[in-house]
């Protein structure tokens, strides 16, 4: 099995993370570039909005015309909701030839129970993350054992290929796609508690909020870069901030005595393991 130079790529649910993806593939045009861009909708009013919003890059459909997008694809992004899938996979059912390759965004759904549902044993699953829409996700690959072995390289580079467009794509075992959610899924969420927290410290003591949230995105930004970058690990780079006697380590200090850093560790815990949970309701 290969895709195509010139495949068919159908997004079945082009909603906030399938938007995400179609904007990145549009922008960053990964190599192979699909020749043919569909995007499935539940109603004619998101179908519509896609297509002004893309014009003639994307075919835009919904309802029954999901049909042939489907038919047509050799390649299919999933991003319907979880609980949404199975009815809309039916929905297009004798579409599906069993050889399409399937790249799901759904959180919750197994790669054995997303290839017995879609009948196609070539499935990519997905975690990625709302900052995708800015170029800057994150997305943990894992690929069914279908996917794997050498005969299989070039198909899984065009599937890094698309899904490095959001940002960084990183391959992973099925086994650590709970963990995955949490981090990368529900990750900005929990650094976004962190910033604010930041921000208030700043207003807290006389800087005007506006001013102390861009220093503090600022402050994270700039603080992703230099560990990206440097290689160093941040244990190594923190405790170069630290001034002996000076503010930094004091700063520190007080966040270790009130537990921050095991707060955060364990609310990456949580979260997988409510992940774990979602599969099986
Ligand atoms: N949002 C996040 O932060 C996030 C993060 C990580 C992973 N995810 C995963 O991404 C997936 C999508 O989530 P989302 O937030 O992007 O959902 P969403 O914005 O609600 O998008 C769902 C899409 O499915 C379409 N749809 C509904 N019925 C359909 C049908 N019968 N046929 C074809 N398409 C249909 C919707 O079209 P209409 O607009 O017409 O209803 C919409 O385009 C989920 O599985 C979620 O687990 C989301």
């Amino acid at each position: 099995m290969q895709i195509p130079e010139n495949y068919t790529l159908t997004i079945l649910g082009a909603g906030v993370m399938g938007s995400a993806v179609l904007s990145a593939v549009l922008k960053n045009r990964p190599t192979p570039f699909p020749g043919k861009i569909f995007c499935c909708t539940g109603s004619s009013a998101s179908a519509q909005r896609l297509q002004e919003t893309y014009g003639n890059a994307i075919t835009a459909t919904y309802g029954e015309s999901n049909f042939q997008p489907v038919k047509e694809a050799d390649v299919i992004v999933l991003g319907c909701k979880p609980f949404m899938c199975q009815t809309i996979i039916d929905q297009v059912k004798g579409a599906l030839d069993g050889n399409k390759v399937i790249i799901s965004l759904l959180a919750g759904w197994k790669i054995d129970q997303l290839s017995t549902s879609v009948g196609s044993p070539y499935i990519a699953r997905v975690m990625t993350n709302t900052p995708a829409k800015y170029g800057c996700g994150t997305a943990v690959v894992s690929f069914s054992s279908d996917l794997q072995g050498t005969d299989f390289q070039s198909v899984r580079e065009t599937i890094m290929a698309i899904v490095d467009t959001v940002g960084m794509a990183l391959e992973l075992p099925e086994k650590n796609m709970d963990a995955a959610t949490s981090l990368v899924g529900s990750g900005p969420a929990f650094v976004l508690l962190m910033m604010q927290a930041l921000a208030e410290g700043g207003v807290r003591m006389g800087i005007p909020y506006e001013t102390a949230k861009k220093c503090a995105a600022k402050v994270m930004e700039g603080t992703s870069k230099m560990v990206m970058e440097s290689g160093q690990h941040p244990e190594a780079l923190k405790s170069m901030v630290c001034t002996p006697g000076g503010t930094t380590i004091g700063g520190l200090l007080t966040l270790e005595d009130r537990g921050v850093r095991g707060a955060i560790s364990r609310a990456v815990e949580e979260a997988a393991d409510i992940a774990s949970k979602l599969g099986k309701k």
